[in-house]
């Protein structure tokens, strides 16, 4: 399974990238302003930043919900660097220019997804990516992972190419859940991927070894 790392923040995306094992990035409107990045042109600055640190995907998002605005703002954010995949919200001109984007050859994140069939609607358009929020169903009550595992059954069935990108995770818990349906990606905040290190056993483990080793060598 893959790893996106779930920010803005180009600090925490350097961490995660030195940890070796970082596979990309996703951000939406809310994480940029959480890092106070205002206007176009800083913002595609800063796309262009985390693009320059991971050299791997990087989702950006449209900020326009017509179907002209996304096919401008997509193309303007595409040709910013190879890396960036346009993120589109799961709404009906959303799925139209997805499906110009794929005949484009532009990369599609489709965002936003908390049902199977609007994660059926995304894979006929050609989405590279469809994000299930996991997070934000079980905050409602429902089971986010539940419809990772209902996607991915449903992509395997059909042949279709998209990939499952499990979104809005909170834990290391929701991390290895994915694993175990199996979800091509987890974008995930730092802290839950540095959770997946923690065992006690190691820890001790290593205590016993370093400590086992001074014995003999001093
Ligand atoms: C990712 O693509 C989403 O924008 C993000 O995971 C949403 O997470 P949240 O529900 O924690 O805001």
């Amino acid at each position: 399974m893959k790893f996106f790392i779930d920010t803005a923040n180009l600090e925490q995306i350097q961490e995660a990238y030195n940890l070796g094992v970082l596979d990309g990035v996703t951000t939406n409107p809310s994480l940029m302003a959480k890092e106070g990045i205002k206007g176009v042109q800083n913002q595609r600055e800063h796309y262009v930043k985390i693009c320059n640190i991971v050299k791997a995907d990087v989702s950006a998002e449209v900020i326009a919900t017509d179907y002209e605005g996304m096919i401008k703002e997509g193309e303007e954010l595409a040709a910013l660097n190879p890396h960036i995949v346009v993120k589109v919200p799961c709404i009906a001109d959303g799925i139209k220019a997805i499906k110009y984007f794929t005949g484009k050859g532009i990369r599609t994140n489709c965002t936003l997804v908390f049902s199977l069939g609007q994660a059926l609607l995304a894979a006929k358009a050609g989405a590279s990516y469809v994000s299930p929020f996991v997070g934000r169903l079980d905050d409602i009550s429902e089971d986010g992972i539940g419809l990772v595992a209902g996607i991915v059954d449903m992509y395997a069935r059909y042949g279709y190419q998209t990939q499952v990108l499990a979104a809005s995770i909170r834990s290391t818990k929701h991390i290895i859940e994915c694993v175990e349906v199996g979800a091509d990606v987890a974008t995930c905040p730092l802290s839950a991927i540095k959770g997946l290190l923690n065992h006690p056993l190691t820890d001790s483990g290593l205590k016993t070894f370093l400590a086992d080793y001074k014995k003999v060598n001093g």
